[in-house]
């Protein structure tokens, strides 16, 4: 991507994003709520051209994407760390769906990111928020490897609420317990989280699927890094496993400016105020009133009722 447009190029494209001129709206694609921008492009990425050695980081925002999506662009470059900070992560991993919108692009003439991506080398590392269902067929039939990542959904809550804030999107400005009823309704961008978690995790034996989670992430960071190395097909030294895991320790990622997204989205000029927030499990527990945890344990309850998909508490 970095063959289109420079960091710098990038970040200046996307503080023109989501403000009173291109503001931050929904549409509706085949019955899910996505940007307004992705339902455009959506018939189009019906026929992208997946190829079998892709690896896709796959997860419903806020799950742990940009975590996993580090440490699998690590492992398939055989944790070379320096290839892997040559330019930041959001030009050197696709986000398949969000390209911008047109007359932003054309200022740079940055084509649609899933044309760029048609031009990568393998093997390429992609990253989507696209609901399964929606993704491209060949997915599928080429066997793509895929990572899929969940979270307990109510640090999801917590996470997205401070993020849609954080840039202007169309949940920003709503009071926590109003923002809990948008995100866990089916009028959320994405679609709902239940869907976009139980499609993959009824998948999740499938060969070329690995399911992760982020309060395991958490737990045995390097366990995660040598399983999806091994998910990658690729054997790994202990001192490589160690340099990758030592990488993505949350520290280490919100200081690589090759990593941390604020520099790209603008946001580092708003202090405090960071993609890369507090990084931990359990945030839910400082946010959600006794009434709203049992509101949101009923609903897990609903809608998990006989997947055998459990979140500890
Ligand atoms: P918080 O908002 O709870 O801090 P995504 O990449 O899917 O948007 O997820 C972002 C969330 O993952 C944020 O959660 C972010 O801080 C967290 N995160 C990113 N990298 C991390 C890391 N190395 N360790 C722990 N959490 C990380």
């Amino acid at each position: 991507m970095d063959k289109y447009v420079t960091i710098e190029e990038f970040r200046e494209l996307r503080k023109k994003l989501f403000t009173d001129e291109h503001p931050h709206t929904l549409g509706e694609y085949e019955g899910v709520q996505l940007d307004s921008g992705i339902c455009e492009m959506m018939d189009e990425l019906k026929s992208f051209k997946v190829r079998a050695d892709d690896c896709w980081i796959v997860s419903y925002p806020k799950a742990g994407t940009t975590w996993v999506q580090e440490i699998v662009f690590c492992a398939m470059h055989d944790g070379n760390l320096q290839e892997v900070n040559k330019t930041h992560t959001k030009l050197q991993v696709p986000f398949l769906e969000h390209s911008m919108p047109e007359e932003v692009r054309r200022l740079k003439n940055l084509p649609p990111t899933h044309r760029i991506a048609d031009e990568m080398p393998s093997p390429r590392v992609i990253k989507s928020h696209l609901p399964g269902q929606l993704l491209p067929p060949q997915i599928w039939t080429k066997k793509a490897k895929i990572v899929y990542v969940i979270r307990n959904p109510k640090d999801l809550m917590v996470s997205y609420f401070y993020f849609e804030n954080l840039l202007n999107l169309k949940g920003a400005g709503l009071p926590f317990e109003e923002y809990l009823e948008y995100r866990n309704s089916n009028k959320a961008s994405e679609g709902s989280w239940w869907d976009h978690y139980l499609y993959f995790w009824k998948r999740r034996h499938q060969p070329n699927v690995l399911l992760l989670r982020f309060e395991d992430l958490k737990r045995d960071l390097r366990g995660n890094v040598e399983t999806i190395s091994r998910f990658l097909g690729k054997a790994l030294s202990a001192k490589t496993l160690d340099d990758i895991t030592e990488h993505c320790s949350f520290d280490n990622m919100k200081s690589n400016p090759m990593i941390n997204p604020d520099y790209l989205l603008s946001t580092d000029e708003r202090p405090g105020r960071s993609f890369m927030r507090k990084g931990k499990s359990g945030s839910w527990k400082t946010h959600f009133t006794v009434a709203q945890n049992e509101a949101m344990d009923a609903l897990i309850k609903e809608k998990l009722h006989g997947t055998g998909l459990t979140f500890d508490h």
